[in-house]
């Protein structure tokens, strides 16, 4: 799995954003809303490309389509707000969800809702879930996507913590992460340290 830390002054700054516990639910919307543009940009660099003939008011050349969109799967809740953004760089995408919620009995992920393609051969998906914690859901994700055909899973997160990129490093059903910062760690609640709380509190209000 190739893991990209993505380095840019405009990443550190709205990640700094969204550090701030001050910071209003607005706030971080926006700053996660901006912060996925870049990543989502980052991500898409190698995507290949179909050549066509185009005619410019001056005349002839050559012009160039994404040859084969990537499907965008947010993880909901958190992931909602990084699907507008990867959205409106890509267009000519579409978009799946899928719904994940922990299981009270054996504390396992599970999915509650998948509103994908049934067949996912030959597409590539760019996932979308802001925290990749202990990494639990994200795999468990991931292996509902290689169930239905996905070969090509591209995550992007705007943190990690170095066990959840073990651990779907691990899956092996990853072919490349981007996330603005790998972090400390987790804490005895599973959650990112330093990170920045709830991601989806801290989008939406507690629930
Ligand atoms: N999910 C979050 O929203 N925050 C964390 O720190 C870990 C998982």
């Amino acid at each position: 799995m190739q893991t990209v830390v993505v380095e840019h002054p405009i990443v550190r700054s709205r990640l700094s954003v969204m550090r701030d516990e001050t910071s209003s639910n607005a706030e971080f919307r926006a700053a996660l809303r901006e912060l996925s543009t870049l990543l989502v940009y980052e991500a898409t660099r190698d995507l290949p490309l179909t050549e066509l003939d185009i005619t410019t008011p001056v005349g002839p050349t050559k012009g160039h389509t994404l040859a084969n969109p990537p499907l965008i799967v947010p993880v909901l809740r958190a992931g909602l707000g990084m699907a507008e953004a990867a959205f409106n760089l890509l267009p000519e995408s579409q978009m799946g969800f899928v719904g994940l919620a922990r299981n009270e009995q054996t504390h396992d992920p599970e999915a509650y809702m998948a509103s994908l393609p049934d067949s996912l051969a030959g597409r590539p998906v760019i996932v979308l879930d802001p925290m990749l914690a202990t990494g639990g859901s994200l795999a468990h994700c991931c292996e509902l996507l290689s169930t239905r055909g996905a070969t090509t899973i591209v995550v992007v997160c705007a943190l990690a913590a170095p066990e959840g990129v073990h651990r779907i490093e691990a899956s092996g059903l990853v072919s490349s992460l981007f996330t603005a910062s790998i972090d400390e760690g987790l804490n005895s609640n599973a959650y990112i340290v330093p990170g920045l709380g709830d991601a989806g509190d801290r989008q939406f209000g507690p629930r």
